[in-house]
């Protein structure tokens, strides 16, 4: 069991101290059971806890359900643009700090708030709105297929690198219009943009130039995907703009849908009360997605909110310039809305925080559902008795301040039901 901080401040004197030993960010998505840390930080602290990203870099963790709403609703209290951060305006964060790909501010819709993040975030949902759902479905259906029968004669894979890792960019991609080769493709420069080989730059070049290639062949040739939405939207300006609307949904949506997979996998593979009622129906597909959601959010904790002024939340003074988490997973473990274990997950109820609240809710909630429930159930369909080749408690987790998801779900199974066009 992971100890937490004993530090308890008098709650008639909500002071801004920082402590000396403060629980780190990473020990509680790491721990065995995350929730039973969350729950002593709450015993400790209340609903706002204050809690170290990185040996003196100190930010408060929201980890009540109202606290939650309220930070992500009043953006004229709490900004998401990281410049407002006081701790990287006074140099407390090194510029080499391993917080900032994640948290340092770039010039998109997730660092703007106010009319700028309107004008830049409604092509996100314009675009979204146009999807043709069934003609996605069956985009995202013929990836599934096509990957499960490059293993299916193996009789064994792993779930997470040969497919949940897969299944998100190509689907994604393939709503920008790009074919599973342009996709692959594009997977090739995320890889080499995020691996260590040394090859980022080329990568990262690569990248772009794959999705710049695909708007300008789009403004001649315009047809109904994210692409064509973007370039007709009148709120993006240049191809620039165009561009990093592309680059933010692939790079937000991708390791989210992979986390989704891999959780939703791993409970039917490791978890018999859940599989049984999956089996047995008396938990539907989109429910057993929201289980997933409730009790393994795929951003864990999510940065993240900068105070504009001193204020009060959950009875903690938060100065101007203080950095907020958003502690997903510990507000859907709240007592106030799931007085016991199992009254948040009742099938159909939806109310959980996976996808944030505000202004900045996630926008690709649809399509997201849309290509897990699809790699979950063709998972079923085409594998219908696989089963995990390693003991429930071995499944590892890559882990950081902010997400578990398993590094690999071991599966065997005796006969795979490819249909013919997809085989090998
Ligand atoms: C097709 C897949 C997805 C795409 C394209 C996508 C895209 C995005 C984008 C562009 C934003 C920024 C919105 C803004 O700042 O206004 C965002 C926010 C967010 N997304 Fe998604 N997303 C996807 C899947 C997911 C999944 C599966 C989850 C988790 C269940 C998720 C959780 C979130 C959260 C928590 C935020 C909000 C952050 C905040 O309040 O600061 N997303 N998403």
């Amino acid at each position: 069991m992971n100890s937490v901080s004993p530090h308890s401040p008098p709650p008639e004197c909500p002071v801004h101290d920082y402590g000396t030993d403060l629980l780190p960010l990473s020990t509680a998505t790491g721990a065995t059971e995350p929730r039973e840390v969350y729950r002593r930080l709450r015993e400790d602290w209340g609903n706002v806890a204050k809690v170290e990203l990185e040996p003196g870099v100190h930010a408060w963790l929201v980890m009540g359900y109202r606290e939650l709403l309220t930070i992500t609703r009043q953006e004229q209290v709490y900004s998401r643009d990281a410049r407002n951060w006081r701790d990287l305006k006074d140099g407390v964060v090194s510029p080499r700090s391993g917080l900032l790909p994640m948290m340092a501010w770039r010039a998109n819709v997730v660092g703007a708030d106010g009319p700028e993040h309107r004008r830049l975030r409604q092509p996100l949902d314009d675009g979204v709105a146009r999807i043709d759902q069934r003609r996605a479905r069956r985009q995202v259906e013929s990836v599934c297929t096509e990957l499960i029968a490059e293993f299916s004669q193996h009789g064994r894979a792993d779930l997470v690198s040969e497919y949940a890792t897969i299944v998100p960019l190509l689907s994604i991609a393939s709503l920008f219009g790009l074919d599973s080769t342009e996709g692959q493709e594009l997977r090739r420069a995320l890889i080499a943009l995020f691996g260590s080989a040394g090859d980022s730059q080329d990568g990262n070049r690569h990248f772009e130039e794959i999705l710049i290639d695909t708007l300008r062949e789009r403004q001649n040739n315009p047809t109904d995907d994210l692409t064509t939405a973007f370039i007709n939207h009148p709120n993006l300006n240049s191809e620039a703009e165009r561009l990093q609307s592309m680059v933010v949904m692939i790079s937000s949506g991708t390791e989210g849908v992979n986390a989704w997979i891999s959780h939703t996998l791993r409970l039917m593979l490791t978890d018999p009360r859940f599989a049984a009622r999956l089996h047995g129906g008396r938990l539907g597909v989109d429910d057993a997605l929201d289980e997933a959601l409730w009790r393994d959010p795929p951003m864990n904790n999510m940065p993240a909110r900068y105070a504009l002024r001193d204020t009060e939340l959950g009875g903690r003074l938060i100065r101007r310039g203080d950095v907020l988490i958003l502690g997903i997973a510990a507000a859907n473990d709240d007592p106030a809305i799931r007085p016991d274990e199992d009254s948040a997950g009742d099938p159909g109820n939806r109310a959980h925080l996976a996808f944030s609240a505000g202004p900045h809710v996630c926008p690709a909630q649809v399509p997201a559902r849309l290509i897990t429930r699809t790699a979950v159930n063709t998972a079923l369909h085409l594998l219908p008795d696989m089963m995990l080749s390693i003991p429930a408690d071995k499944v590892a987790w890559r882990l950081s301040p902010w997400t578990r998801v398993p590094v690999s779900l071991p599966v065997q199974f005796s006969a795979a039901r490819i249909p013919i066009r997809s085989a090998r």
